[in-house]
């Protein structure tokens, strides 16, 4: 068997770009000959199709990943279960051999279903996000509180509670990418969608929610100094990839705001996206230094341990501007902060 996973990033069209992996499968040569050819990359529908025509290899699967960033050999050694593709069931009792020691169901299937499963997941999941994030940016005007939303929503059981957290927008190198691919291939079948591309556009605009909703508690942000803690796109991770950190900071700087930010480990990622247009601070209490207000924009636990005391002490206003509504917020508000989320109900 020979494992495929290259990358697939993003073409500017928004379809997967799939040259390394032609690259690969040109170079295989004679290697191939009697192998499996298994896909691992994340690739559009019909793939597999045009792997064989660019190597000539008759034995191709599917075996997509479903692993997060940080938690891959978790996730790769505990699998919910196992996707294989297959056009012959022999190459599936071949595939089966690899994972014997892996207990998940493993789920045999058309290796067109199984490319297409791996971009209905994430899309599912980034469309679960949008819709909560898009009620989240309601909650505010019906006066109701996201989190009670949430609490209610996710525990039907037929719905379940994970991956149901509003924030200022999701991030990474794969929802967006993946949304837009499926996205861009279902246009290159000639056909179109209703609820694809909404899912894209509401996990942006969330982003300029968040700026409005800073702007309209502190009031003109331009000349204004704004502390930021964190720069990656989740905790546990130096990926500034598609980060709503970096989308909401582009925002301040366009309003004129002087961003300081410190991250535990994405500064040096996201000083090649952001170049000097902010100043990157060593630690956390640096940042704040002569700022106005703080933004938190990734739920690093580091964050929790703040001196809260401290932060307010430097700090030129009482405001807390909370992204990922994952702060201690009554704790906040006993110190003397005046905390903001996204969607959270707040006493005026
Ligand atoms: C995602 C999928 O979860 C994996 O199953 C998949 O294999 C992977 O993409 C991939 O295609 O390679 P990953 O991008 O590492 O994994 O990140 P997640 O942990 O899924 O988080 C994605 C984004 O959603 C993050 O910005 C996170 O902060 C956000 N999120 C997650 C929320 O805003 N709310 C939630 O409740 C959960």
């Amino acid at each position: 068997m020979i494992f495929i996973a290259v990358g697939t990033p993003q073409s500017p069209d928004g379809s997967a770009d799939l040259s390394a992996i032609k690259s690969v499968v040109s170079s295989l040569g004679t290697i191939g000959t009697n192998a499996l050819i298994v896909t691992k990359s994340t690739v559009p529908v019909g793939t597999l199709q045009k792997i064989k025509q660019w190597s000539g290899l008759k034995r191709v699967a599917s075996n997509p990943e479903f692993l997060r960033e940080g938690n891959a050999v978790s996730d790769f050694l505990n699998p919910d279960r196992i996707v294989i593709g297959v056009e012959d069931q022999k190459d599936a009792e071949l595939l089966k051999t690899l994972y014997k020691k892996i207990n998940a169901p493993i789920i045999v299937i058309k290796p067109e279903s199984a490319e297409l499963s791996k971009y209905v997941s994430n899309s599912m999941l980034a469309l679960r996000l949008s819709f909560m994030n898009e009620i989240a940016s309601l909650c505010e005007d019906f006066n109701a509180d996201i989190k009670e939303v949430e609490s209610v929503v996710g525990s039907d059981k037929r719905i379940g509670n994970k991956f149901l957290q509003s924030s200022a927008g999701f991030g990474g190198s794969c929802f967006p990418k993946d949304v837009r691919a499926l996205e861009a291939s279902v246009k290159s079948i000639g056909r179109e969608t209703k609820l694809i591309s909404p899912i894209i556009e509401v996990n942006e605009l969330q982003a300029k929610y968040f700026v409005d909703s800073v702007e309209k508690h502190i009031g003109n942000l331009n000349g204004a100094t704004l502390a930021v803690w964190g720069l990656a796109f989740k905790q546990g991770t130096d990926d500034v990839r598609e980060s709503p950190a970096i989308r909401i900071i582009k925002y301040l700087i366009q309003r004129g705001a002087k961003v300081k930010a410190f991250d535990p480990q994405a500064m040096e990622f996201a000083k090649q996206e952001i170049g000097d247009e902010i100043e990157f601070c060593e630690d956390m209490s640096s940042a704040i230094a002569e700022a106005k207000t703080l933004l938190v924009l990734t739920a690093w636990p580091e964050f929790l341990q703040a001196s809260w005391e401290d932060v307010l002490a430097s700090l030129e206003t009482n405001l807390i501007f909370d992204a990922k509504n994952y702060l201690p917020h009554d704790e906040l508000h006993q110190i003397g902060f005046d905390v903001v989320g996204v969607g959270l109900w707040r006493m005026h």
